[in-house]
C-alpha cells in the first residue's frame, strides 16, 4: 500500500443507463432460450439497449455532467479525463477526447483506457497516479459501453449477457485523514486473450466482406473457461487487496463486483460471510456493462445515501485481456 499524505477521494458520482430495456421474454422470440434458462444461469432479467443513433459518448456525457455535478465541479476545471471502454466511438479519436470537447474541458489531457470489463478499476487507478504525482488535481473517470452495437444477436451462448450503460466519477485530492482510495490491486494474463475477444476490426483482422460473413465483428467468449478464471480470480484478488490494507472481509461495509454473473458475485459473497445489502447487485436489471457496471454500482449507493463517509468499500473486477483489478476505499 502506497503510504501517502495526499488522500485521493471520491467526490462525485453519475450514471446513464438507456431507456429501452430488453427482457429475458423479449430474447426468448430471438434465440433458442428461456427466461428460466437465463436467470438460473445468470441472475439477468432485463438489459438497457442504447437506442439508434445514439452513442457510446452520449451515455459516457450523460454519466460525466451529473458526477461533475455532484462534485460541485465545471468540465473547463478537470486536468485529466480517462475513459475505460472496449465499445469506443470509434478506433480514434478516443471517446474521452470527443468527451473533453462536449464537456468543455479546454484544461484537461484525455485518453480512453482499454483493460475489458477490469477497465474502471485500471482507469480509477491512473487517475489517482496521476494526483499522488501532483500532476493532476481533478480527474474524471468515466466507464462506458455499448455492447449492443458488437453483439451476436444470433448468439444465445453471449447475447443474453450484456448491456448498456455507463458510469463516471470525479477523483480529487481531500483533506480528511479518514476517506480515500487504500490500494489497488491490478493483474493480467494474456495467454488467455483469445478466451473473450472480438476478433476483427483492428489491424490485425481488418473489416471485409470475409469478416462480415463470418461475424467476426461481434464478440467470441469462452463462457465455460472465463467464468474458471472469475471464480480463482475474485477471491485472490480480495485477498491480496486485504492483505494490502490491513483489513478483514468482516470490516468491509460494501463489496462492488463485477456484474457478469451472478453466481459468480453469490460465490464470493458467501466465501467472505457477507449478507446481500453489502454486496449490490444490479445484473438482474441491466445484464453485463462491462466496465460501466462497477461505477454504476457506486453511484446507485451514493445516490441512495447507503454510503457513508467513512465506509470502507472494496470492488473487484475481471474480465477480456483476460485482466483483473480490485481497489479497497474509505468513502
Ligand atoms: O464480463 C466479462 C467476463 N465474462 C464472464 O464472466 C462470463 C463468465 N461465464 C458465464 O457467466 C457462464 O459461463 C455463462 C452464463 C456464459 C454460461 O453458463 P454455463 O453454466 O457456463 O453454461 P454452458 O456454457 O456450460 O452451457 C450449458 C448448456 C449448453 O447446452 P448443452 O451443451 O449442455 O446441451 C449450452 O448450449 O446451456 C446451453 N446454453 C443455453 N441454453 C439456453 C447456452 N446458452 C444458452 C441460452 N439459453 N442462452
Amino acid at each position: 500500500m502506497i503510504k501517502t499524505a495526499i488522500k485521493v477521494a471520491i467526490t462525485g458520482t453519475g450514471a446513464a443507463l438507456p431507456e429501452t430495456r430488453l427482457t429475458n421474454q423479449d430474447l426468448e422470440k430471438m434465440v433458442d432460450t428461456t427466461d428460466e434458462w437465463i436467470i438460473t444461469r445468470t441472475g439477468i432479467r432485463e438489459r438497457r439497449l442504447l437506442e439508434k443513433g445514439r452513442s457510446n459518448l452520449d451515455l459516457a456525457e450523460a454519466a460525466a455532467v451529473m458526477a461533475l455535478e455532484n462534485a460541485g465541479l465545471k468540465g473547463a476545471e478537470l486536468d485529466l479525463i480517462l475513459v475505460a471502454t472496449v465499445t469506443p466511438d470509434h478506433l480514434f479519436p478516443s471517446t474521452a477526447c470527443l468527451l473533453q470537447a462536449r464537456l468543455g474541458a479546454h484544461h484537461a489531457a484525455a485518453f480512453d483506457l482499454s483493460a475489458g470489463c477490469s477497465g474502471f478499476i485500471y482507469a480509477l487507478s491512473v487517475g489517482y497516479q496521476f494526483i499522488l504525482s501532483g500532476a493532476c488535481r481533478r480527474v474524471l473517470v468515466v466507464g462506458a459501453e455499448v455492447l449492443s452495437r458488437i453483439t451476436d444477436w444470433e448468439d444465445r451462448a453471449t447475447c443474453v449477457l450484456f448491456g448498456d450503460g455507463a458510469g463516471a466519477v470525479v477523483l480529487q485530492p481531500v483533506r480528511e485523514e479518514d476517506r480515500g482510495l487504500l490500494c489497488f490491486e491490478l493483474g493480467a494474463d494474456g495467454t488467455g486473450a483469445g478466451l473473450l475477444a472480438l476478433p476483427a476490426g483492428g489491424s490485425a483482422c481488418p473489416a471485409s466482406a470475409e469478416t462480415i460473413k463470418n461475424r467476426q465483428h461481434f464478440i467470441r467468449m469462452n463462457g465455460n473457461e472465463v467464468f474458471k478464471f472469475a471464480v480463482r480470480v475474485v477471491p485472490d484478488t480480495l485477498a491480496r487487496l486485504m492483505e494490502q490494507g490491513g483489513v478483514s472481509a468482516a470490516q468491509l461495509d460494501y463489496l462492488f463486483l463485477h456484474q457478469a454473473n451472478l453466481r459468480i458475485i453469490e460465490s464470493a459473497r458467501k466465501r467472505l460471510n457477507l449478507p446481500p445489502e453489502r454486496v449490490p447487485v444490479h445484473i438482474d436489471r441491466y445484464g453485463n456493462m462491462s466496465s460501466a457496471s462497477i461505477p454504476v454500482l457506486l453511484h446507485e449507493e451514493a445516490a441512495a445515501g447507503r454510503l457513508k463517509r467513512g465506509h470502507l468499500l472494496a470492488a473487484v473486477a475481471f474480465g477480456a485481456g483476460l485482466t483483473w483489478g480490485g481497489m479497497l476505499m474509505r468513502w
